[in-house]
């Protein structure tokens, strides 16, 4: 799971170097103190995340563009949205949960903090987003400017941090991994050996961190507000008619467009027809979540998801399977894809009525593109569904609300 986070992260180049080098330095100054360098890697990683959840509408990262690396900290007011959010996404998330305080706290100076593991984590993770930053601006930057930069801050952080980290960054091989991140390597393996003591999510997990996935994704975009989740719902019904697994559909569902995150704002919310170019870039979403998935290949939902735009004939892509080299998981998630798609209006078209939208999908069915047989099953699964009820971005986004209600009475209000 936290693999597939890696790799999200590296899909988005700036918020993924950043997070990249403040997990590495978080962990190494943990270490340093023996502390937890594992729940301080995860933190790191981590601490950002809330750029990319929606809020009111809109994501923070598309607004503030890669800048969010410049923006100062101003003491007096360490409570920022972004930290709110990405404290939301691992309080949603059970094997998460201890991570969640760490990121809400994490621009907050050592004066608002008792020292607990938690806070002492948190400020930790502070202190290496300064270096980060600040690497990511000034990229000649030699590790003695680093330590004069942070010297002016030094009231930031506690004593003994402010002094690992300064240990911890005169390591020629830090230095040297935080130099290679910044141009672009992930250097995986280094960035491995934190994970391996993570804590690994189960089945139920995967759902939760799904669902904040599709509500990303389908947030994204004002057109596809539930795409998502009635791809997920759709598939898992018809997985169940047919016998198989449904959960697992259900999972694939959840994630196969997970690849959305990384394609431009720009070319989702486009209110006309895409052109050639943008068309491209917009179909290459399903290598970017074939990329992000990698790590979940032994499991039963990812080629199903991954083969979302694929078809019978061999006219699909990424990889133009045919007919006989597909399951009937695969053939299941496409027409419930093709479906759920034809029901939501788009910026050039109105939503298409239920009925009309089946014949459609038929058509495909007829041109030898989309199953027949799962064609079938979508059809005996609508009449089980309550269709206007297959809502899940309401919920979630009535949850994320109570959630920076609650944080803001505790802590007064936050800057963004
Ligand atoms: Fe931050
Ligand atoms: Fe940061
Ligand atoms: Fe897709």
């Amino acid at each position: 799971m936290i693999q597939v986070l890696i790799n999200l992260l590296g899909t988005i180049p700036s918020l993924g170097r950043h997070s990249f080098q403040v997990a590495f330095l978080s962990a190494q100054i943990a270490e340093k103190m023996n502390l937890d360098s594992s729940y301080a890697f995860l933190a790191g990683l981590i601490h950002d995340l809330g750029l990319i959840l929606p809020y009111e509408g809109k994501t923070l990262l598309d607004e503030i563009d890669d800048t969010f690396v410049i923006v100062r900290d101003t003491p007096s007011k360490p409570l920022h949205l972004h930290s709110i959010l990405g404290s939301f996404i691992t309080d949603y998330v059970e094997k998460l949960k201890p991570i969640s305080p760490i990121v809400l706290k994490h621009h907050f100076p050592a004066s608002y903090l008792d020292k607990t593991e938690e806070n002492l984590i948190s400020n930790i993770v502070f202190i290496s987003d300064q270096v980060s930053r600040y690497t990511m601006v000034n990229l000649d930057a030699s590790p003695r400017d680093i330590i004069i930069a942070l010297e002016d801050m030094k009231s930031f952080f506690f004593p003994e941090i402010f002094e690992a980290c300064k240990e911890v960054l005169t390591t020629e091989f830090v230095q040297w991994q935080l130099e290679n991140i910044l141009e672009g390597s992930s250097a995986t393996d280094l960035l491995q050996d934190y994970i391996r003591n993570c804590p690994d999510c189960g089945k139920k997990d995967l759902i939760q961190a799904g669902k904040v996935v599709s509500f990303i994704v389908d947030t994204k975009s004002e057109f596809t507000t539930s795409h998502t989740w009635r791809v997920a719902v759709f598939s898992e019904k018809m997985a169940e008619k047919a016998g198989k697994n449904s959960e697992d559909l259900f999972i694939a569902g959840l994630y196969h467009d997970i690849g959305k995150i990384s394609v431009s704002y720009k070319i989702l919310e486009k209110p006309a027809k895409l052109s050639d170019e943008e068309y491209a870039i917009m179909k290459k979403h399903v290598y970017f979540s074939y990329l992000i998935l990698l790590p979940k290949k032994d499991e039963g939902w990812f080629f199903p998801a991954v083969r979302h735009h694929e078809r019978l004939d061999g006219s699909g892509y990424p990889f133009k399977l045919k007919e006989e080299e597909m399951t009937l998981e695969d053939k299941i998630i496409q027409v419930a894809d093709v479906f759920s798609a034809l029901l939501e209006e788009r910026p050039y078209r109105p939503a298409t009525p239920v009925k009309k939208a089946l014949d459609m999908v038929y058509e495909e069915v007829k041109k030898k593109k989309l199953s027949q047989e799962a064609f079938e099953l979508l059809e005996s699964s609508l009449k089980d569904l309550d269709l206007s009820s297959i809502e899940v971005g309401r919920e979630i986004r009535k949850e994320i609300r109570a959630f920076v209600e609650r944080v803001v009475e505790k802590f007064g209000n936050y800057v963004l």
